[in-house]
């Protein structure tokens, strides 16, 4: 039984034409906005989106470190109540400062979280913190929220938001896909063979776990590649 489920995996893995591989990569279009009201894009002034973020608080937001790092506060855009970036629907705000976790320096180093003060602050219900660290089980499945690259060659990214459901990985398998992991400043999230992932541009975005922010889109090596899980921020080591 268990040779015929794996040929019949290899059959489809197969016959599945490289192109097919959809969205964040591997996820669907959110288009209910009650869904995630929390979420916010991080653009230029003259509009690119670069990053996500959660609403942690109405005038909080949390995203990565490595979105901010090196840019002027005033420089940053964020976008809330808005799923399709080319409509002009829900607020936007610059930020009027921000606050980086001591220490960060690189996000394969961790500590890669940063939260983002807003000169106005936002109407829409903000994202409860991960209560426990139970959240972080192995096999425990969360979901990713992004305007990130559908596939890892991807240059004309999707202005909706979109959403993929990925399990929690062991540390211990982590650790064999990467020797810079570190259990404290992270977890990964990923299935063995891949296909489904945050990719360029949806970092800073919430990995959430039963309703609660558990993650922030950190780093990988290439997007949805098998054997290579995406790198989340564990965010209940930095707030509580
Ligand atoms: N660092 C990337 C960004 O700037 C996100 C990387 C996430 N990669 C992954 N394979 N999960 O958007």
């Amino acid at each position: 039984m268990r040779l015929l489920a794996a040929v019949l995996a290899l059959i489809v893995i197969a016959v599945t034409p490289a192109h097919a591989a959809p969205r964040i990569v591997g996820g669907v279009v959110v288009d209910d906005a009650d869904e995630a009201p929390w979420m916010v894009a991080l653009t230029t002034s003259s509009g690119y989106q670069f990053c996500g973020g959660a609403l942690v608080g109405p005038g909080l937001v949390a995203t990565a470190a490595h979105c901010v790092y090196g840019r002027k506060p005033s420089s940053i855009t964020v976008v809330g109540g808005r799923l399709d970036l080319l409509t002009d629907g829900g607020s936007t705000s610059v930020v009027k400062h921000y606050q980086i976790a001591e220490g960060y320096s690189t996000p394969s180093r961790g500590k890669d979280i940063a939260l983002l003060t807003l000169v106005q602050p936002m109407p829409y219900q903000v994202l409860p913190l991960a209560a426990t660290s139970a959240v972080y089980a192995a096999r425990n499945v969360g979901v990713v929220y992004g305007w990130g690259r559908q596939a890892e060659g991807d240059t004309n990214k999707s202005p909706l938001l979109h959403k993929a459901s990925i399990p929690i990985m062991a540390d211990a398998q982590c650790s064999g896909a990467y020797a810079r992991y570190d259990a404290t400043a992270m977890f990964c999230a990923g299935y063995p063979e891949g296909g489904v992932d945050a990719c360029i541009d949806d970092s800073g975005g919430p990995f959430v776990v039963d309703g609660r922010l558990a993650g922030i889109v950190s780093w990988g090596i290439g997007c949805a590649r098998p054997n290579t899980p995406g790198v989340y921020t564990r965010v209940r080591t930095y707030l509580s």
